[in-house]
């Protein structure tokens, strides 16, 4: 089976790792839209465009599934890609709501969904939560995270003062935070550590596998290593660069 996963950039190979260690797919193709992220500050229209082009581009390799790593487009374009797809296509978001619900049993535990401007604005995790009956949701744009990691910056001043930023006004420690962007399991363990590691975190990578698995019966397969594909709309070396670092065992 060959899927395909699409990101704005690189970002997406933190999905792409968990799917890589599932070992579920004999052949992955893997498309960053580097040339135009970050996708998270730009408008609905433009972030379905960008998306449907990503489309076009999997159209020669012949996939079998397409995964949208991207929570961003994810939020806004999922459906305008599905309609014109013959195949197919998986994004985060669902996954990641029921990742929560099967971990999250109290519908008045408070959940805090981090993501870019766009999600958050899309709503999209916010509305699927409250038809869930969850009650105590709040959404928190931070989209000064996704340079921050882009920039090699796991720890330090810069990222407690941008933590500081975003998570001072939360008086209440979330039972569960969302990690509704591709760059925040990056930083997962500073981001826990900063709510004194009482918070349960959501990841858009573990998330899908599951989904995959229990949705769709692709099911691991243990002696198989995945043939990967790296494509990206500009400079291949960068996201070849990153992903030999990022995919890295740890
Ligand atoms: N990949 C994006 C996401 O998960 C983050 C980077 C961007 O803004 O394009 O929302």
């Amino acid at each position: 089976m060959k899927a395909g996963v699409f990101d704005s950039g690189i970002g997406g190979l933190t999905v792409l790792k968990n799917i890589l260690e599932a070992k579920m797919f004999d052949e992955i193709v893997y498309y960053g839209d580097t040339a135009r992220v970050p996708y998270g500050v730009k408008d609905e229209q433009t972030i379905i465009n960008f998306s449907l082009e990503a489309l076009e581009f999997f159209a020669p390799h012949h996939i079998d599934i397409l995964i949208v790593a991207c929570n961003t487009a994810s939020a806004y374009a999922l459906d305008a890609m599905s309609e014109k797809s013959s195949i197919p296509v998986i994004g985060v978001i669902e996954p990641g709501i029921e990742a929560l619900k099967s971990k999250v049993s109290n519908p008045s535990a408070p959940i805090l969904i981090i993501a870019t401007k766009a999600t958050i604005e899309s709503k999209q995790y916010q509305n699927r939560l409250h038809l869930e009956h969850y009650t105590s949701v709040r959404g928190l744009a931070t989209g000064l995270f996704v340079p921050i990691v882009e920039e090699g910056i796991r720890g330090g001043a810069l990222l407690e003062a941008c933590m500081e930023y975003y998570f001072s006004s939360i008086v209440q420690v979330p039972q569960a935070i969302i990690l509704g962007c591709t760059h925040f399991p990056l930083i997962a363990d500073k981001i826990s550590e900063y709510f004194g590691d009482k918070s349960l975190l959501i990841h858009s990578g573990e998330a899908i596998v599951d989904y995959l698995r229990e949705k769709h019966q692709i099911m691991p397969k243990r002696a198989l290593s995945s043939k990967l594909q790296l494509f990206a709309s500009s400079d291949l070396t960068s996201l070849e660069n990153v992903a030999s670092k990022w995919l890295k065992k740890q």
